[in-house]
């Protein structure tokens, strides 16, 4: 078999009863054998290599085989329809609410929280939640709810961005220096105002793995509050660390033990230890 992907006409098999020339890129008009529509996905996904040596995706490629058997029992469910599946609701409850415990929720019944495809769109509505939170306050107030920003780190995953974009969200960024390698709520009130949504603190920055300072951004939001009265909420974006932390660092204060921590998003396909797409986020109450 030749196969080269760029070609329109595909040359494929010519097994019996197959056509020996398949267009790419258009609907088929004959019908296929199902091996041979295995084999060309097959080979086509061939060409991204082994997954458990590509180092840079940073997602779990390797699972015990107990875990491989969890996976497959679940193929055939359409777990988003939680009225039809109500079991695998509520092992996907128990799921966040063991993350909540983790995680030092004050209480883990009157927590909130949900999968998500990944940390991106844990983010989404971590970012989503602290939106509307805002507008209520701000609305209740009777003020303007028009200009939204979300305060955070220069070194933030691409999908905060994102998230600022789909939902009409400034984004302010805290540069990284030499002297702050690290957002640690250094001269943040140049930065929030009463439009501010939120913090964001990142628990295992993308790029190098620190984890910022919770604790020092939550005591800086403390004294902004004490001289202006805004109450700012801190999402933590944990998308590695808060499956680590709290393992290797148990002493170290970053999650709902800080009451300004409303919300804590995290990848479980990242050092959750499974294959993609898991996310999760909870939220304190
Ligand atoms: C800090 C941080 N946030 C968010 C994400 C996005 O995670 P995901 O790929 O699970 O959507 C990543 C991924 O590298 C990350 O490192």
């Amino acid at each position: 078999m030749t196969h080269r992907p760029d070609d329109a006409l595909t040359p494929v098999f010519d097994r019996a009863g197959e056509a020996t020339r398949r267009p790419r890129d258009r609907f088929p008009r004959t019908p296929e054998l199902p091996e041979t529509a295995y084999q060309i996905v097959h080979d086509e996904m061939m060409l991204d290599g082994n997954a458990r040596m590509n180092l840079a995706t940073f997602v779990g490629t390797w699972m015990d085989e107990h875990a491989d058997r969890l996976y497959a029992d679940a193929y055939d469910k359409n777990m988003i329809d939680k009225d039809e599946y109500p079991r695998t609701a509520e092992i996907e409850r128990t799921c966040w609410r063991m993350l909540a415990d983790l995680w030092h929720a004050p209480s883990v019944d009157g927590a909130a929280g949900t999968s998500t495809i990944g940390s991106s769109e844990a983010c989404m509505l971590g970012g989503l939640a602290l939106k509307r939170r805002w507008q209520h306050a701000r609305r209740a107030a009777g003020t303007s709810t028009e200009k939204p920003n979300l305060v955070m780190s220069s070194a933030v995953q691409v999908c905060w961005e994102k998230f600022c974009n789909y939902w009409d969200v400034e984004a302010r960024y805290v540069p990284v220096t030499d002297e702050h390698p690290v957002f640690d709520g250094h001269d943040l009130a140049d930065y929030v105002d009463e439009n501010t949504i939120g913090v964001v603190a990142i628990l295992g920055v993308t790029y190098t793995g620190a984890y910022e300072p919770v604790a020092s951004i939550s005591r800086a939001l403390d004294a902004i509050e004490q001289t202006t009265g805004l109450d700012i909420a801190i999402h933590v974006d944990g998308a590695s660390g808060a499956m680590v932390a709290p393992f290797l660092r148990p002493e170290l204060e970053w999650d709902f033990r800080l009451e300004r921590v409303h919300s804590i998003s995290t990848s479980g396909h990242k050092y959750g230890g499974v294959y993609p797409g898991v996310g999760w986020i909870v939220w304190r109450e």
